[in-house]
């Protein structure tokens, strides 16, 4: 069974996140491609779809909302499912008292959910460097704002490996039992 695994990352955390799932998803005996959305033409010759995308300003990045809309037809005639990865931090709980997974949704989890009969999404926590070099106009004006507020944001890697291949093993599992 071919899956691809399709993302969306500006930074790169995303971009490996999507690679474990997949080499999870191979040692799991599936066929699976790991892929940038920009690299995708096609997804009639996949079995199933995994699409992510990093978060940003509660979001998911462009390209992997345009990559949803284009091939929602065939999309929707496989099983999806979509994953984001975003929070940073160690708390679980806001100071709110809300969830931080669940209040870090994007948008297009709940926007997708029934256009492509998504059979399950996960927020991942994320992975920020400060002094990473800015990528597009966004991060760029946001260095010359008061208070630098890339700078401002919880630096660190906090994506949870057994956490990500825990949920690849679910896909495999769902993907097996049909
Ligand atoms: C300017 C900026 C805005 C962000 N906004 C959000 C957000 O709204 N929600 C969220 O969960 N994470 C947000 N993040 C955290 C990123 O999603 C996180 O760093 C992610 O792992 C980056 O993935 P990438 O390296 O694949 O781009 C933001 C990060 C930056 C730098």
């Amino acid at each position: 069974m071919n899956v691809l695994i399709a993302y969306a990352s500006k930074h790169g955390a995303t971009e490996e996140i999507a690679e474990r799932i997949g080499s999870t998803l191979t040692a799991e005996g599936f066929a699976a491609t790991v892929r940038a959305v920009a690299d995708v033409d096609d997804v009639s010759h996949f079995d199933a779809v995994v699409l992510g995308s990093a978060a940003y300003a509660s979001h998911w990045m462009h390209e992997a909302n345009a990559f949803a809309r284009r091939h929602h037809t065939s999309l929707a005639q496989r099983p999806v499912w979509l994953f984001a990865s975003g929070p940073l931090g160690e708390e679980k709980v806001d100071k709110q008292g809300r969830d931080v997974r669940e209040h870090s949704e994007p948008r297009e989890f709940e926007k997708f959910a029934d256009l492509l009969g998504v059979r399950g999404d996960h927020v991942f926590f994320g992975k920020w460097d400060p002094d990473s070099e800015p990528v597009g106009l966004m991060e760029k004006v946001m260095d010359h704002l008061p208070g630098h507020p890339r700078e401002a944001l919880p630096a660190g890697d906090f994506r949870d490996w057994d956490e990500v291949e825990a949920w690849a093993h679910g896909i495999a599992e769902e993907l097996r039992a049909g």
